[in-house]
């Protein structure tokens, strides 16, 4: 469904969704400066999990949001708005395949995964080939995210003070 604005539930969902994933970057990022053996690690790798299995949680409720409420059609001319979306769709795939790598990885490490000390069911068998395969998936996935929504913001600062048009405005509350 087209409409000329964003639905508040999905602008919401929207910012709700960068602060989880400026969340879970953050404190893998932190994991990697304590020492190992320090039960810190632990303590982030856990806060870690639970950031991004609510990016999971949450990407079904935007994309109920985005089919329900519908959304406008990137501004630009042609090429650039087909981009705009290509990209949009790559980071919706991306709420998806991140948390799901992320589970199946350490399932197959023999980790128990959890939602704030509710215990997921195990979806795969301990399996050390699967583990290092999709943990290289979910690395390069999660180190990918950084230049895909770097390009994401940029392009919005652009339309906001080089093209002067209602691209970020309309993704915040006081657009009308
Ligand atoms: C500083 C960070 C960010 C800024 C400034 C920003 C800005 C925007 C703006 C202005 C739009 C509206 C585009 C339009 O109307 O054509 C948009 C849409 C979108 N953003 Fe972001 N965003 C940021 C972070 C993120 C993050 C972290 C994600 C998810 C990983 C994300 C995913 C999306 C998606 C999927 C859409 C398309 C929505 C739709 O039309 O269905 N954004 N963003
Ligand atoms: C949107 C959600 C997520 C993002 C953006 C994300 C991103 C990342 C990034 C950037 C890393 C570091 C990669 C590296 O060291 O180069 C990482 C590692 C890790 N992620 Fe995620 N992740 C997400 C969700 C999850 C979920 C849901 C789980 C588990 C259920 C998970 C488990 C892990 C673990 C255990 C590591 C450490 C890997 C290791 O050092 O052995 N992640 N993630």
């Amino acid at each position: 469904m087209d409409r000329r604005d964003y639905h508040p539930v999905s602008i919401a969902l929207h910012w709700l969704m960068f602060l989880l994933f400026a969340a879970a970057l953050l404190f893998i990022e932190l994991r990697g400066n304590v020492p190992k053996g320090s039960p810190l690690r632990d303590v982030l790798r856990g806060w870690h999990v639970d950031a991004g299995l609510l990016v999971l949680l949450f990407a079904f409720v935007r994309v109920g949001s985005r089919v329900g409420f519908g959304g406008p059609k990137p501004i630009g001319p042609r090429l650039q708005a087909a981009a705009a979306s290509a990209l949009h769709g790559v980071l919706y795939l991306v709420m998806f395949l991140l948390p799901i790598t992320g589970v199946v990885f350490s399932q197959a490490g023999g980790h128990d995964v959890a939602l704030f000390g509710w215990t997921l069911p195990h979806l795969v068998a301990p399996n050390p080939a699967l583990r290092t395969s999709v943990r290289d998936v979910h690395e390069l996935l999660g180190n990918a995210v950084y230049f895909l929504v770097g390009i994401h913001a940029l392009a919005a600062l652009w339309h906001h003070f080089v093209v002067k048009d209602e691209t970020l405005r309309r993704m915040t509350f006081k657009h009308k």
